[in-house]
């Protein structure tokens, strides 16, 4: 190992369903490599809460496509949180409501919004020393990434985490419901044209169930650091 080769920095990309604890290990694996941490879904949300915010029916693809288009959606980490700014707005907070989350699956599965978000991330990744999370960064937004990682939980470990995260906010939910909404995200992610969640075959696939956040950080900068060292 030389001097170069520490410094070389890499893509970290991670994808997984819904609530499999990425957002949180992402940020803390970046924190830990000093790299910066990108919420692919974050944008995906932005937009959404956009359309929702100006009336415009998320089914209306031509329209929703357009609001991508214009939308000016920017990361900053602030005390340790990955801030989201939507036109300079900070919407870090509402892009997570429950109505953000019901309405985002058409615009998630809108081919030009896809296009159009998917540009923006890999622009935000080009000089790599990034960590980001998603559902199609391992597969269309950074195929050749150093290194990808495939996140998986039960169901029904997922739903309590959510749960509790909501609660964590002050927005109180029924599991039952959140199990629900989680597995009908959960298809429609799997099962749309665009940009599916799937597994790529060179990912390695951590099951989160009965790992704490802290366990998965640590295997997942693990392996970065392999990798770091190997290019
Ligand atoms: O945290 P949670 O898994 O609930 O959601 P998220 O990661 O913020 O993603 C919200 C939604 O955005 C997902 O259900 C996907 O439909 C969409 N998404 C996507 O299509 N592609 C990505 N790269 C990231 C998110």
């Amino acid at each position: 190992m030389n001097d170069t080769n520490v410094k070389k920095k890499i893509v970290v990309a991670i994808d997984g369903p819904a609530a499999s604890g990425k957002s949180t290990t992402a940020r803390l694996v970046a924190k830990k490599l000093g790299y910066l941490y990108i919420d692919s879904g974050a944008m995906y949300r932005a937009v959404t809460l956009l359309a929702l915010r100006k009336n415009i029916p998320t089914t209306d693809f031509d329209k929703v496509a357009q609001l991508a288009e214009s939308a000016v959606i920017q990361f900053k980490m602030e005390g340790g949180e990955l801030r989201t700014f939507l036109n300079g707005e900070d919407v870090s907070q509402e892009i997570r409501s429950p109505e953000v989350t019901k309405e985002i699956s058409p615009v998630a599965a809108n081919p030009r919004v896809r296009e159009i978000l998917v540009a923006k991330q890999r622009e935000m990744g080009k000089e790599g020393g990034i960590v980001m999370d998603g559902r199609d960064i391992t597969t269309v937004v950074f195929p050749d990434a150093e290194l990808k990682i495939f996140m998986k939980a039960s169901a029904e470990e997922r739903a309590r985490r959510r749960v509790k995260e909501l609660a964590e906010r002050g927005i109180q939910a029924d599991f039952d419901q959140v199990l629900k909404e989680i597995i009908r995200r959960d298809e429609a992610d799997s099962t749309r044209a665009h940009g599916p969640l799937t597994q790529a075959p060179d990912a390695v696939v951590i099951d989160t169930t009965n790992l704490s956040i802290e366990e998965q950080v640590e295997r997942i900068y693990k392996l970065a650091l392999e990798k770091v060292q190997d290019c």
